[in-house]
């Protein structure tokens, strides 16, 4: 029998949960795999709530990080308490105690991602937080080594699942945003206070670590174009569907000769589209590389399950770099220089939706003209228009929304 590698969590939520679920129904396949984990503490604010989990899982609950940091036994921790802090406060001081790290924090890895990684690094221990985006669906590994020899131009994914299940019920049942939003709360896709999601904050996390992993490039989240999905209605959704489009919100970045775009908003998707057709709480990352051409990755997102799958798969790294005493190497492959494009100068192909209502299609289309816009145009059911603009800037085509009161979605391309 292997040795026992011991480890804690910080934390005890849905994915805690899940992780302690999967190591204990799993023995047999991990010691297949010559792991053998036991999970001895775990870091809760209130005890009290968690006796029985501690009885079932053989676990000895604490309040105090000393507790952990101070055990020689323990070699990885879990961090899945999220947040900044105090996840930030402790991670860095596992990492100074000489344990190993796996994290599912996106909010604080897209914003502290460097410091963390190099203190990781200095110490010698090892960070993976492959359960930081999309779920279950394991992306960031995939980039970090099954690109290592390629190329990448473009990272464009729906990564969101509470956004891309509210979108979906108001396309598939004619919901309005609300009617969705209430849904997705009955059936666990979206928290009380939804604001984390459906504002594209969310997303734009995961949008700072996969340019991280695709291009080597540092962000910062203020270098992200930002959108959530809070003011799509399901007018909109009729129109985009009139015109062979679904409305979904993407996080894309694009190389542009040295620089790369870094976009998080709701997109017209061509419906038929691998990227159109990703439905629900599901996720879907679109890779476009120099070797491997156009490539696709879909899965679940978030849950219990396919998370905490994440967490298992990053911890068995960690044991396979502990048993050839290899730890202390980055997850993400390289690090190279370069420009962001700066918010006012990003462009797209916009359709623009309105009701004609009092003007004629050619009186509409006479002003934007006179205004300097060019535009094609389709007529829609009940006296909708849609307006297909030329390459704008993001600032362009809100002169133009304001000008003739349209609403305005890029086209993804
Ligand atoms: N709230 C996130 C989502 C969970 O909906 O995708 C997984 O990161």
């Amino acid at each position: 029998m292997s040795q026992v590698i011991h480890l804690a969590l910080l934390g005890c939520g849905v994915v805690g949960q899940g992780v302690l679920t999967q190591l204990k129904i799993q023995k047999k396949l991990l010691k297949s795999r010559q792991v053998n984990f036991a999970i001895t503490k775990v870091l809760v604010r209130d005890p009290a709530k968690y006796q029985d989990l501690a009885r079932e899982h053989q676990l000895e609950l604490v309040t105090d990080i000393q507790d952990i940091l101070t055990d020689p036994q323990i070699d990885i921790v879990i961090e899945v308490m999220g947040g900044f802090q105090p996840a930030e406060d402790y991670i860095l001081a596992c990492f100074a105690a000489g344990k190993h790290v796996v994290s599912a924090n996106k909010n604080l890895i897209a914003k502290n991602g460097p410091l963390l990684i190099a203190t990781a690094q200095e110490n010698q221990v090892a960070f993976y937080y492959e359960g930081a985006v999309c779920g279950g669906v394991p992306i960031l590994r995939t980039i970090a080594q099954a690109y290592s020899g390629d190329e990448i131009f473009n990272v464009a994914g729906i990564v969101n699942g509470t956004c891309n299940f509210i979108l979906s019920q108001m396309s598939q049942k004619q919901l309005n945003y609300q009617e969705a939003l209430v849904l997705a709360q009955k059936n666990g896709f979206a928290e009380a206070d939804p604001t984390n999601d459906v504002a594209g904050w969310d997303a734009s996390y995961k949008l700072v670590i996969l340019a991280h992993f695709a291009y080597g490039r540092k962000v910062a989240l203020e270098d992200l174009k930002v959108a959530g999905i809070e003011n799509v209605t399901a007018q909109d959704i009729k129109m985009a569907q009139q015109i062979g489009y679904r409305i979904k919100l993407i996080a894309e970045t694009k190389k542009v000769g040295n620089a790369i775009t870094l976009i998080v908003w709701p997109t017209l998707v061509f419906e038929s589209h691998s990227l159109g057709q990703i439905e629900n709480e599901n996720n879907g990352v679109f890779v476009k590389s120099n070797n491997l051409g156009e490539a696709l990755y879909i899965g679940p997102g978030a849950g219990s399950q396919p998370t905490s799958n994440s967490v298992v798969t990053d911890l068995i790294t960690v044991a396979s770099e502990m048993k050839l005493n290899i730890t202390g190497q980055t997850f993400h492959s390289f690090d190279e220089a370069g420009t962001v494009v700066p918010q006012n100068e990003l462009q797209k192909t916009f359709v623009v939706f309105l009701t004609k209502e009092l003007l004629t299609t050619r009186q509409i289309l006479a002003t934007i003209k006179e205004e300097g816009f060019t535009v094609t145009f389709q007529e829609l059911k009940d006296n909708g228009l849609a307006l297909f603009t030329q390459r704008l800037s993001f600032n362009e085509v809100e002169r133009l929304e304001k000008f003739i009161d349209g609403k305005a979605y890029p086209i993804f391309e």
